[in-house]
């Protein structure tokens, strides 16, 4: 798909810029990226056909010259600037676009009927073209903390090569009355190019709370109502695909809920996905485990334990304690993990 035949390499996807300074001390001002499309259009034409790593630098030749930028993540790894480059910086709220590396959906332990639900979303990234109107654009996960709503999302990224850009929904809070709605609308523009893509509104609940909690905050509502501009989307978005997530589905705004055509939900695990869930993870132990660890009996005693309260208050504290003893992994370890855990902390289900 490279736009620059004469280059070795691909064209990049998109390029992460944050602003580095001068090389040098000086009185000017940092310049502020006002206009982050028109920006992208100025460094494109500026940066055309130069190749980017990520850690190196670009330096304006222009409006500044000399002031830097350094590269934060470039997709692929070795790329050129061209014509479908997605230039974008940084700023206040990070909501960097990545491709998360590694993990995919066979990974999730569990959580089958969410599984098949994103078989389908995977179909759409892999080939939005191919849905037209019927396209799955805004999908709610929801379910308890720790039961894998952002390894999902992050495995779908993975799989599909679609960017995901996370957003925690608290950030986009502004100081100013206007500023959470701007960024909304600056999310979906940069979504727009850089899609195939996935939007990831993580903790939804902290701004599309029900109503009756709103009056509390009044900036929340301009916030809510520019998502739900957004999501129902008059403009063309093909390849855009919004995922929100949640463990307080019943505080969502019923107008918020309503949008999403699609309710995913995570459970906690039961025994069995318990069983595999302490197996698989301690597979990757950097030291070898007892025999006489039973990861029946520690699933039985872990009832209402999420797939991360097993990963790092279970495995974790076990491991930690067999490495300051300069031991295997033995049962006494897990023993101590679940004395630990039972003593400093309430497993999440209490909180659901
Ligand atoms: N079903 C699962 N299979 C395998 N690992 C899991 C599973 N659930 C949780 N984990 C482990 O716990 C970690 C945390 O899970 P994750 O961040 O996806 O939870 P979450 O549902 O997004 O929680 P929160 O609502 O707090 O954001 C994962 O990175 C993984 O190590
Ligand atoms: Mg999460």
């Amino acid at each position: 798909m490279s736009d620059h035949p004469v280059k070795k390499s691909a064209a990049a996807k998109f390029v992460v810029l944050k602003p580095a300074g001068y090389p040098m001390k000086t009185e000017f001002d940092f310049p502020e990226i006002s206009e982050p499309e028109v920006f992208d259009r100025y460094a494109k034409e500026q940066w055309f056909g130069t190749s980017v790593m990520k850690g190196d630098y670009l330096f304006d030749r222009r409006m500044y010259p000399d002031f830097a930028f350094e590269i934060i993540n470039v997709e692929p790894k070795q790329a050129t600037i061209g014509k479908a480059t997605v230039i974008v910086v940084e700023d206040k709220e990070p909501s960097i676009p990545q491709i998360a590396a590694s993990v995919t959906i066979e990974d999730v332990i569990g959580q089958d009927s969410a599984k098949k639900k994103c078989k389908l979303i995977e179909k759409y990234l892999n080939d939005p073209q191919s849905f037209g109107q019927w396209a799955p654009r805004n999908i709610l996960f929801f379910g308890p903390s720790g039961t894998g709503k952002t390894m999902m999302a992050k495995a779908l990224s993975n799989q599909t090569d679609a960017p995901i850009l996370p957003i925690k929904s608290t950030q986009l809070i502004g100081e100013h009355v206007g500023e959470g709605a701007a960024r909304i609308h600056l999310l979906y523009l940069r979504a727009k190019e850089l899609a195939p893509c996935i939007l990831f509104f993580d903790e939804l609940d902290a701004i599309a709370l029900d109503r009756s909690y709103q009056e509390l905050r009044g900036d929340v509502l301009e916030i809510v109502n520019a998502l739900l501009t957004e999501m129902d989307g008059i403009e063309d978005r093909s390849g855009v695909c919004t995922i929100g997530a949640t463990n307080r589905y019943s505080a969502l705004d019923p107008s918020v809920r309503s949008r999403f055509e699609e309710e995913i939900e995570f459970t906690l695990p039961n025994l069995t996905e318990r069983i595999q869930i302490l197996s698989a993870y301690a597979k990757t132990f950097p030291i070898s485990i007892e025999a006489a660890v039973d990861f029946v009996k520690i699933a039985r005693k872990t009832d209402g334990f999420s797939g991360r309260d097993l990963v790092e208050k279970v495995l974790k504290v076990a491991l930690h304690q067999a490495i300051i003893d300069e031991t295997q992994v033995r049962a006494n370890h897990f023993d101590y993990a679940l004395r630990k855990v039972k003593i400093e902390s309430v497993p999440s289900v209490l909180f659901g």
